[in-house]
């Protein structure tokens, strides 16, 4: 039987799903509870916007998952509440998911399966239809390609080195990359020292930076006029980093061949050659678990040691 004095114990109050595993680690102790008005600390889960009501018991907010936009950062600092992300726990999952959608926009795959599904009823037509489909989505291979990463964090250090490992030609560029994620990144990867230099040089772009007032509209007619044309974009990140004005006009000239993006809403849902993921970048079973036990592992260990720990 649990001795714990009543005083001992702290509320976690989590917003949306938190996997299971994240939960156990506040298995004692605490008590979890999605209702709590007075909670010690709250766990977020999704990405989107969130009323946060602040209470004097306060103290620590998780965002698990990599982007903290969706959590009121500042009003929290001038609280004295402490906000968590987990840097890296989906790095992996993301990574997966930039090169199969390079993969699968070069081979024009997408647009092929919807295609093939319309040949239901066409009976023994299918043999013959299928032929013309084959030449009518005929792809490129990425293997000699080059592919430029805006943003060499946790993500874009992974996607640097399998790109490289499948063939492709990388250009990073990154104005504040660390010390030690230059260590984890193949000494193949060119360094771009503008991303003026990575924008005129990739056939494929896909960009891993946080969405701040500096990010917002990065992409819009200006810098699509300095790529390649043709260029497919993919964006992980956040759509708020893409004019979509501008991307509706680059898609419909093909100054840009495909926006691939993990981030739909009406105006993106009408524009051509548009590749629409419904924010599956970190979608897995194994990052939700990461996500949710390395931000409940930092809760844990704040309130109950006082340490800052982000990873
Ligand atoms: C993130 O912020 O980590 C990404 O948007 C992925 C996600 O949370 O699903």
């Amino acid at each position: 039987m649990s001795t714990i004095a009543l005083d001992n114990v702290k509320t976690i109050k989590t917003l949306n799903n938190i996997a299971e595993s994240g939960l156990n680690v506040f298995k004692e102790n605490y008590i979890v509870d999605n209702e709590s008005e007075n909670p010690d600390a709250i766990v977020v889960r999704s990405f989107n916007m969130h009323s946060i009501e602040f209470n004097d018991q306060l103290k620590a907010i998780a965002r698990a998952g990599a982007g903290v936009n969706n959590i009121p950062v500042e009003k929290c600092t001038e609280q004295g509440i402490v906000v968590f992300n987990t840097p890296g726990a989906n790095a992996n999952a993301v990574k997966e998911l930039v090169l199969t959608t390079v993969m699968a926009s070069s081979r024009n795959l997408f647009a092929g399966v919807e295609w093939a599904k319309t040949l239901e009823d066409q009976g023994d037509q299918i043999g013959k239809l299928v032929e013309a489909g084959k030449k009518q989505f005929v792809g490129k291979e990425i293997k000699g390609k080059t592919l430029g990463i805006i943003g060499l964090g946790a993500i874009g250090a992974l996607v640097a080195n399998d790109a490289l490992h499948l063939g492709m030609d990388v250009i990073g560029f990154d104005p504040f990359i660390s010390v030690d994620t230059a260590w984890n990144l193949s000494r193949n990867v060119q360094r771009a020292m503008t991303v003026e230099e990575l924008y005129a040089n990739c056939d494929y772009i896909t960009v891993h930076v946080p969405y701040t007032k500096d990010t917002a509209g990065m992409f819009n007619e200006s810098t699509f006029n300095t790529m390649k044309p043709g260029v497919h974009i993919l964006n992980f990140s956040r759509g708020e980093l893409v004019n979509e004005m501008d991307m509706e006009a680059a898609l419909e000239s093909g100054q840009v061949g495909k926006y691939i993006t993990d981030f739909p809403n009406e105006n993106v849902l009408k524009m051509k050659n548009v590749v629409p993921i419904p924010h599956l970048g970190a979608s897995t079973n194994e990052s939700e678990e990461n996500c949710a036990i390395m931000a409940a592992r930092q809760v844990k260990n704040f309130l109950e040691t006082g340490n800052i720990k982000n990873s």
